[in-house]
């Protein structure tokens, strides 16, 4: 057994999920369910994101005290991750006093150290992205992901001596290079690390921000939300000095979209490396899924799909798959209604819920519903046996790189391989034949093992429609990971017909 630790970005919660916060939270819980499966010892971190100016502001809007606003809205990211079958086994929030208690003792540390000094700082700041920014970032004045352009700002900040771990982190990632994935991402930083980073700002001034964490030695400042928020991930585990922080921090991998890569390497390394914390294992990254309309998709430009809208109208299941299967992680791509509809139309009704259908439906019709026992296995069916025994190995090695794409691919692969084999062995010819009997048996119990092993091998994936596709098969709800061959249905167990995935008819999309 080893100890696994999966964590996503720790959210805004400065209003309801997006479809884009689903993409990140709905590929760490894949990974997380697929490493339990295998075997190991796995805690899945979420979180909320309380601090900051963001944050402050969205509840000076709503007319709320900051307090009561995050905990209304960390509540419906609670709520959402139910929903869409996401199951943290911790939920941070960064108000919590545990977590602030932290970040001070860190603080504290490194000003002590004195890798923290007071300056004046000017510069372009980003209220959306809460960071000072840099002229060349700019596009058309503003960073093309904020609605607003960067403001003027001069003010005393508490500096973290970032530069002087510039060329150790230029040296981590040469000496890693599987650090950061995909490796486009790994070359943007190393690139960044060639010229000066500079020092970080990690404090604002009271008078321009109360809602945050003290500074613990001047009461004028209180911390940066970006130094607050990266320490959530080893707060939770009891750091500095609890067990479960020398047992799942060497296995840490974060989860996150490119556009907070930067804080996730010159900010998160840095950090760590001061206050002697190990660099994390791996930082998987993802693009961006866009609106139909090719942009970023936004609560604020509106061109987003809402996530418990589409688990409602398609389902979970559906909607989970989809956004694994359509945008391969790292890259950008489109989700919109009329693709995860496609989805269900084609792979999960079609392929999918097509095999599951005809075949318990034979089973019922040719055996009364029960299971018959193999006979003589030929070549076809060997074949068949040798790729279900293949595929956990197949699709865990793709998992371990957040390619949940290309392993489910690799499954619908076999589902369709699987529904060309009901093609070509025609059981309705077989039921026909009464010399073909044992024949018949073999190819309804090769199917409906192979059912019972993609049941197991989607799990991670569809955890609703995996367990009824168990329930219809007559095995546990429970899956089991890399089961051999034979070990799944039994031979003299009943089966149930039923319709997984229910097509849904072309319906109109505006987009
Ligand atoms: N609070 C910070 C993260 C701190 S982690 C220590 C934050 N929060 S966020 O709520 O704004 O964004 C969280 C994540 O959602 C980011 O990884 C971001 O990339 C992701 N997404 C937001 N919109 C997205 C898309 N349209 N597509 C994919 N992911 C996107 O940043």
């Amino acid at each position: 057994m080893s100890y696994r630790y999966i964590t996503t970005p720790i959210y805004y919660v400065n209003d309801r999920p997006h479809l884009g916060h689903a993409y990140a939270s709905v590929h760490a819980d894949i990974m997380a369910r697929y490493l339990r499966a295998a075997g190991h010892q796995v805690l899945l971190l979420t979180g909320a994101d309380e601090h900051g100016e963001k944050i402050a502001r969205a509840a000076l809007q709503a007319n709320e005290a900051p307090q009561v606003f995050v905990e209304r809205h960390a509540q419906s990211f609670k709520e959402a991750w139910r929903r869409l079958a996401v199951k943290p086994d911790m939920f941070v929030r960064t108000t919590n006093p545990a977590h602030a208690r932290v970040v001070s003792d860190c603080l504290t540390r490194l000003f002590n150290a004195g890798d923290i000094y007071l300056a004046d700082y000017e510069g372009l700041y980003s209220i959306g992205q809460e960071r000072f920014v840099t002229e060349k970032e700019l596009v058309d004045g503003k960073l093309p992901e904020d609605k607003e352009p960067p403001v003027l700002r001069r003010e005393p900040n508490y500096f973290f001596r970032m530069e002087a771990h510039r060329e150790w982190m230029r040296q981590l990632l040469l000496d890693t290079p599987d650090l950061i994935q995909p490796v486009q991402y790994r070359n943007e930083i190393l690139k960044l690390l060639e010229q000066p980073i500079g020092d970080l700002s990690i404090s604002r001034p009271v008078d321009r921000l109360d809602w945050g964490i003290p500074i613990p030695w001047d009461a004028g400042h209180v911390t940066y939300v970006w130094f607050d928020a990266l320490l959530s991930y080893v707060s939770p585990l009891g750091y500095p000095d609890q067990p479960a922080f020398a047992d799942y921090w060497p296995s840490v991998r974060h989860v996150i979209g490119k556009d907070i890569l930067r804080t996730h390497t010159l900010f998160w390394l840095s950090m760590t490396h001061a206050l002697g914390i190990a660099p994390y294992q791996r930082l998987h990254v993802s693009g961006h899924l866009l609106g139909s309309d090719g942009r970023k998709m936004s609560k604020s430009l509106g061109n987003g799909v809402d996530p418990l809208e589409a688990a409602d109208t398609y389902g979970v299941d559906t909607l989970r798959y989809t956004l694994i299967r359509e945008v391969s992680f790292g890259f950008d791509g489109i989700v919109s209604n009329a693709v995860i509809e496609q989805r269900l139309n084609r792979d999960l009704a079609d392929d999918l819920g097509n095999l599951a259908a005809r075949t318990l439906a034979m089973a019922m019709k040719y055996r009364g519903g029960t299971v018959p026992a193999p006979k003589a296995y030929e070549a076809r069916e060997e074949a068949i046996i040798d790729w279900s025994n293949e595929l956990p190995g197949i699709v865990l090695a793709l998992v371990e790189e957040m390619k949940l794409s290309r392993a489910v691919e690799q499954v619908m692969d076999f589902v369709k391989h699987l529904n060309g084999y009901v093609a070509s062995s025609a059981p309705w010819a077989l039921a026909k034949d009464s010399n073909a009997s044992d024949q018949l048996d073999t190819v309804l119990y090769t199917l409906l093992e192979a059912l019972c092993s993609i049941s197991n091998l989607l799990h991670p994936v569809m955890p609703g429609k995996m367990e009824e596709l168990r329930g219809l098969l007559g095995v546990s709800a429970e899956a089991q990971w890399n089961l051999p061959w034979g070990h799944g249905v039994r031979p003299g167990t009943q089966v149930k017909e039923g319709i997984l995935f229910p097509k849904r008819p072309g319906a109109e999309h505006p987009d």
